[in-house]
């Protein structure tokens, strides 16, 4: 099955709904640099506070930590960054184009027509050189090689360094994991696709230290528990899929790796979302060399001392959430109505507004009872009070942002102390006491089932 390519669609909608902005718009924006809006950061946000939830404080087994972006450059030697952490570059000198000499397939010249490069006349490309990905900064005031540092390009190294604080400061005892979720940065020479590939992007990464010789049912086990982690948001399970990484595409440091894919549709279609790699001892290992520290784990009840080997869930959220953008986005037709309506379909767990009010007249008390009515709510979630235009634009606006309830105050409600509950999916309606408004919408939201439909828990 093929599903339709709703990008340009996305980016529209991410601008006219405050979701996703460009970079510096106002300057002419910065290339794949992308800030999020007032509806964005809360999609952003209870998509992380569900990771966290899920990873650190609903398990006794795993530990947050909160590593800082600017690390001892010797960490980037040692993890192999500084050696490995390369593509091969081509420039154009006509067109002054920079392209990934391993993806010129699916690169276009910057000359019109277009075409690949090197397929116009004038095309002079150069032979393909290594570029580092990291970024590289000065600490303190002088700029000379020896104060050269880079901004972290993945949040796991901070993880590995701070394995013996963590499990010491948390008396665990292996198995158990350290999570982190953070800023990462690289010098990608093709971003690219709204906010897929860009330079400075978020990661929620997750490290596992295990005895060697239990890591692949270790591995196995993490595999399921993410993807099942996937499907929970109410990602589409057709559209997920685990990508198995063949030995010419394992990264330097991994025994084993699966992606799991999620299908974004158009040309872009199924792409990494997630990594789960069992990187062995690998980087305990090159840390213990290249500083010079034991960081050996002492098992005192069987008497035993090894390098723990980690099993890494690498999920990057700025990914995710595109996914969820394009999963949840959809146009259909209102019945009775001759424009149809946009919906952003969000799981309501995550829908970054859980609820509109409004008063269908702006007269005979209704907006002060919507008010009454919209504070309630918000002392617990995210509300939208809205009173202008026609009750139907009003919805329309909320199916947009995604909204899961509205609740509309109409003359009925100013005389029997009620309010319409409407559903955005199905767009059917409850009348309930308005009193019991907050608790009705608290009780589909908990129960939290794993489909993006506000209609699937019962009300009572
Ligand atoms: N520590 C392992 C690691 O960093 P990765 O597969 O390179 O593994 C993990 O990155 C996740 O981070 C990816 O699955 C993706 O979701 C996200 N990610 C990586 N590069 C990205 C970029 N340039 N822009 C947005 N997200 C990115």
């Amino acid at each position: 099955m093929s599903f339709p390519d709703v990008m340009e669609k996305l980016v529209s909608l991410s601008k006219r709904r405050g979701f996703v902005f460009q970079s510096s718009e106002i300057y002419g924006g910065l290339g794949s640099v992308w800030d999020y809006g007032p509806l964005g950061i809360e999609l952003k946000r209870n998509l992380q506070d569900r990771w966290w939830h899920t990873m650190v404080r609903s398990r006794d087994d795993i530990e947050g930590l909160d590593s800082a972006i600017l690390m001892h450059p010797r960490v980037w030697e040692a993890s192999g960054h500084v050696s490995g952490f390369v593509d091969p570059l081509v420039d154009c000198k006509a067109c002054q184009g920079r392209f990934r000499a391993d993806k010129l397939q699916d690169a276009q010249c910057l000359k019109k027509p277009s075409k690949k490069p090197g397929e116009h006349s004038e095309c002079q490309l150069t032979e393909p050189r290594q570029f580092n990905l990291m970024f590289k900064t000065h600490m303190g005031p002088v700029e000379d090689t020896s104060a050269a540092i880079y901004l972290r390009p993945e949040t796991a190294q901070g993880s590995y360094v701070n394995f013996l604080n963590v499990q010491q400061a948390s008396r665990q005892k292996v198995p158990f994991g350290i999570a982190q979720i953070g800023k990462a940065f690289r010098n990608e020479i093709t971003p690219g696709n709204f906010i897929f590939r860009t330079r400075e992007f978020e990661q929620m990464e997750m490290q596992f230290f295990v005895e060697p010789g239990t890591d692949m049912e270790w591995f196995e086990r993490w595999k399921a528990a993410r993807m099942e982690w996937h499907r929970g948001l109410g990602l589409d399970a057709s559209r997920l899929q685990f990508h198995p990484h063949g030995p010419t595409e394992l990264a330097h440091y991994a025994r084993a790796a699966f992606d799991i894919e999620f299908d974004f549709g158009g040309s872009l279609g199924p792409q990494e979302i997630e990594g789960i790699h069992n990187r062995g001892d690998f980087d305990l290992g090159k840390h213990q060399e290249f500083s010079g520290k034991r960081l050996e784990y002492v098992d005192q009840a069987n008497n035993k001392r090894y390098l723990p080997f980690v099993i890494e869930t690498a999920c990057g959220p700025n990914r995710t959430l595109l996914a969820i953008l394009a999963n949840a986005y959809r146009e259909e037709p209102v019945p009775g109505e001759q424009e149809g309506r946009v919906v952003m379909g969000f799981h309501p767990a995550l829908a970054p507004v859980k609820a509109g009010v409004f008063p269908l007249t702006k007269k005979d008390g209704q907006p002060e009872m919507a008010h009454a009515v919209a504070d309630d709510l918000r002392k617990r979630f995210p509300v939208f009070y809205d009173e202008a235009g026609a009750i139907g634009r009003r919805y329309r606006r909320q199916d947009e942002a995604g909204t899961p309830f509205c609740i509309t105050v109409d003359t009925e409600s100013t005389k029997n102390n009620d309010v319409t509950i409407r559903f955005r999916d199905d767009m059917g309606q409850i009348r309930v006491a308005a009193s019991q408004a907050a608790d009705v919408i608290a009780r589909h939201l908990a129960a939290d089932v794993a489909a993006a439909d506000s209609r699937r828990v019962p009300a009572a």
